[in-house]
């Protein structure tokens, strides 16, 4: 059965450090940031009003994903869908709606009990176009804004959710040892021709999100942000490099809220009629070498 997702829509972010956060996401890799009275941040890579929300807490992990459906009917249709399958849904109302500047959205959860929104009618901001600080330029539109990795306890039962019940389609596993000594099988889905929107990873640690991803339009758009992050010292959790999957060229800085932004360019678009689930046993082509994470300062006590 097709899903009534046709995109990942808006993904909102629990962060502590909004300074951190604006010189990391604005100055090194490009993405607008617009202010809100209410004192959260709408992140811009594109016309629609908001991308990437930020609200200030001490989590600093995914808030919510929010899942892009065509119209009015296809949230009815989706929201009965859900019901059928015993999901309860919420339908939160248009003040709701107005703060995510949608339409109309509908709430969820998954079973590791992350936050999910279904939504349609985005708000586009044709009178105020998106400018990059950096010049960059992101490659969104039917694709939606990127891809979430979420980690999960219980792969089966999310697969079950997602493929079952959603209607993603899977494109691919990926059984290796991303990090070295620790093997798993990594589960790509996806809902458009972006090679995935969602990954499942079967790795306990104590974030909802193991990373997000935003794609440019241009080698070069990576290869500058790459550059700014060297010479300013930020973390890069994996160096450059080729995904075996999606074939995307990337790199991955580690955020202010010590989960990683996969910053890359050039990913595998997938047709429908002629893919077939493949398998992998390494995540990369080549480069994407790992490096642990710097140590938080440890302060002196007698
Ligand atoms: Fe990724």
């Amino acid at each position: 059965m097709t899903s009534q997702i046709e995109a990942l829509g808006y993904v909102g972010l629990e962060v502590s450090d909004f300074s951190a956060w604006r010189a990391f996401i604005t100055d090194k890799l490009g993405v607008h940031w617009s202010a809100r009275e209410d004192g959260t941040v709408d992140l811009r890579l594109d016309q629609y009003a908001t991308r990437l929300r930020l609200h200030e807490g001490p989590r600093d992990d995914l808030a919510y994903t929010g899942w892009e459906v065509k119209d009015a009917s296809a949230l009815d249709e989706l929201e009965t869908r859900l019901e059928k399958s015993g999901v309860l849904v919420e339908r939160p109302g248009i003040d709701v709606a107005s703060d995510r500047r949608v339409n109309d959205l509908i709430r969820f959860t998954d079973p590791e009990g992350n936050i999910h929104e279904a939504f349609y009618g985005p708000l586009q901001r044709t009178n105020d176009p998106f400018v990059s600080p950096t010049g960059a330029q992101f490659k969104t539109g039917r694709q939606g804004l990127g891809h979430v990795v979420l980690s999960c306890n219980d792969k089966p039962a999310m697969l079950e959710f997602f493929l079952g019940t959603l209607g993603f389609r899977l494109s691919d596993h990926i059984r290796t040892e991303v990090v070295p000594g620790r093997p798993l099988e990594i589960s790509f889905l996806r809902c458009n021709g972006r090679h995935h929107s969602l990954a499942l990873a079967p790795v306990r640690i104590p974030k909802r999100i193991v990373h997000l991803m935003i794609e440019t339009v241009t080698i070069d758009d990576v290869g500058r942000a790459l550059d700014r992050c060297l010479s300013s010292g930020t973390h890069l959790t994996f160096t450059l490099g080729r995904h075996s999957n999606d074939e995307m060229l990337s790199f991955y800085p580690l955020t202010p809220s010590g989960f990683d932004l996969e910053y890359g360019w050039g990913g595998l678009e997938v047709d429908d009629e002629s893919w077939h689930v493949l398998t992998h046993d390494t995540n990369s082509a080549w480069g994407h070498i790992y490096q642990r994470p710097p140590k938080p300062n440890k302060t002196e006590t007698s």
